[in-house]
């Protein structure tokens, strides 16, 4: 039986988000600025990646502290070669109930199946727009729509569960508000709106930027019925909606007007072998260092116990609360999010 362990806020250790690299083959605007990440940019090299045996070693600690559930991040974790070979591995450690992934959705026509098979439960398939136009757009790659789409085809087929991300950006794709809404309540998937978020400090985000829950609540009912519906369990992210006399439901992720730091048991282990015990809090843990010395996997236990006990970030809450926003942060794409 594993060890429940507490932060010191009281926060239960309960998921662990894992970036397997920090490459994407989109460049998002608000995540990968296509003028920073470019080809001067110096990405990690294969060294400096945590190994998949590395990554075991590491999630079966946490498993026995209490972790029940995994995410593979980047960066585009699909970009990471074999990434079956990963899953397969952290799917037999015991404790470890689900494994997703988040991804923008173009590989995965080619890895559905063998990911599904590899034991994957879920993927969360970013999806920012509709309209083909502005989605290349907005991926800075001239990538269409119909990539993406045919990944959500895909992992329909080959059993997974799936959400769609859509980042609404005030300015940029409010206006598919709407279109994504009724192309996802036909396709029968989940959609979670995500409110724009300072993450990193390249993204160049202001308050102005984001569209919140309430307001995009009030466009949804403008044509649907919707209710709230229960959280499925402690510290969900997502805040979900039912459209009234269906299965169908749609989600918020409200960082900006809703924090939910409160109930955030999330642990992030960047693409570089850190541990983050925020998103947003950028003084990761050297864990890689560690790894990679000769310490035996006891006292590799006792400093992650030491480092999540002595857990006080609230940056969400502490934002709204208009405190501690100058501190140094960690870009989104060595923390997947
Ligand atoms: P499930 O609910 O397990 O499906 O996954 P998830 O929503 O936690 O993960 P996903 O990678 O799909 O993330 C969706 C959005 O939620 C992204 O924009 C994340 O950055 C954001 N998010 C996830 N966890 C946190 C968190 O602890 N704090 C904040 N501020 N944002 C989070
Ligand atoms: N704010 C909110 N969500 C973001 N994502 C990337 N950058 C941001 C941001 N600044 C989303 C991606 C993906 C998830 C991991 O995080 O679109 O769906
Ligand atoms: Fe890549 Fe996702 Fe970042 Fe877009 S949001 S650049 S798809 S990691
Ligand atoms: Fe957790 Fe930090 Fe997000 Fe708050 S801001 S929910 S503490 S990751």
């Amino acid at each position: 039986d594993s060890m429940k362990i507490k932060d010191a806020l009281d926060r239960p250790l309960r998921d662990l988000r894992i970036s397997v690299i920090d490459r994407c083959n989109f460049r998002c605007q608000y995540c990968m600025p296509a003028e920073i990440f470019n080809e001067n940019f110096h990405f990690l090299p294969h060294n400096e990646l945590l190994s998949y045996e590395e990554i075991e070693r590491v999630a079966k600690i946490f498993a026995s502290l209490g972790v029940e559930k995994l995410r593979l991040t980047g960066g585009e974790p699909l970009l990471r070669r074999e990434l079956p070979v990963l899953i397969e591995k952290l799917s037999k450690i015991e404790g470890i109930n689900d494994i997703g992934l988040t991804t923008n959705g173009v590989f995965l026509k080619r890895y559905a199946k063998e990911l599904k098979e590899a034991g994957l439960d879920r993927v969360n398939i970013s999806l920012d727009s509709i309209d083909d136009e502005l989605f290349k757009q907005i991926n800075g790659r001239n990538i269409g729509t119909k990539k993406v789409m045919e990944g959500i085809t895909a992992a329909k087929e080959a059993g997974l569960g799936i959400k769609i991300n859509m980042v609404v950006k005030k300015g940029l794709n409010e206006s598919q508000i709407l279109p994504m809404a009724r192309y996802c309540k036909e396709e029968g998937v989940q959609l979670r709106y995500i409110e724009f978020m300072d993450v990193g400090s390249t993204n160049g985000w202001q308050m102005d930027n984001v569209v919140t829950k309430k307001e995009i609540l009030q466009m949804l009912e403008s044509e649907f019925e919707l209710e709230a519906v229960e959280e499925d369990y402690f510290g969900e992210v997502a805040k979900r909606y039912r459209y009234i006399g269906t299965d169908n439901q749609v989600g918020f992720i409200t960082s900006v007007s809703e924090s939910f730091c409160g109930s955030c048991t999330r642990a992030r282990l960047s693409a570089n072998g850190s541990l983050f015990t925020c998103l947003f809090n950028g003084n990761g843990h050297d864990l890689k260092e560690l790894l990679r010395s000769d310490m035996n996997d006891e006292d590799l236990r006792e400093h992650l116990i030491g480092w999540w006990n002595h857990r006080k970030d609230r940056y969400s809450d502490e934002r709204i609360e208009g405190k501690n926003q100058n501190q140094q942060k960690i870009e989104m794409s060595y923390i997947g999010g």
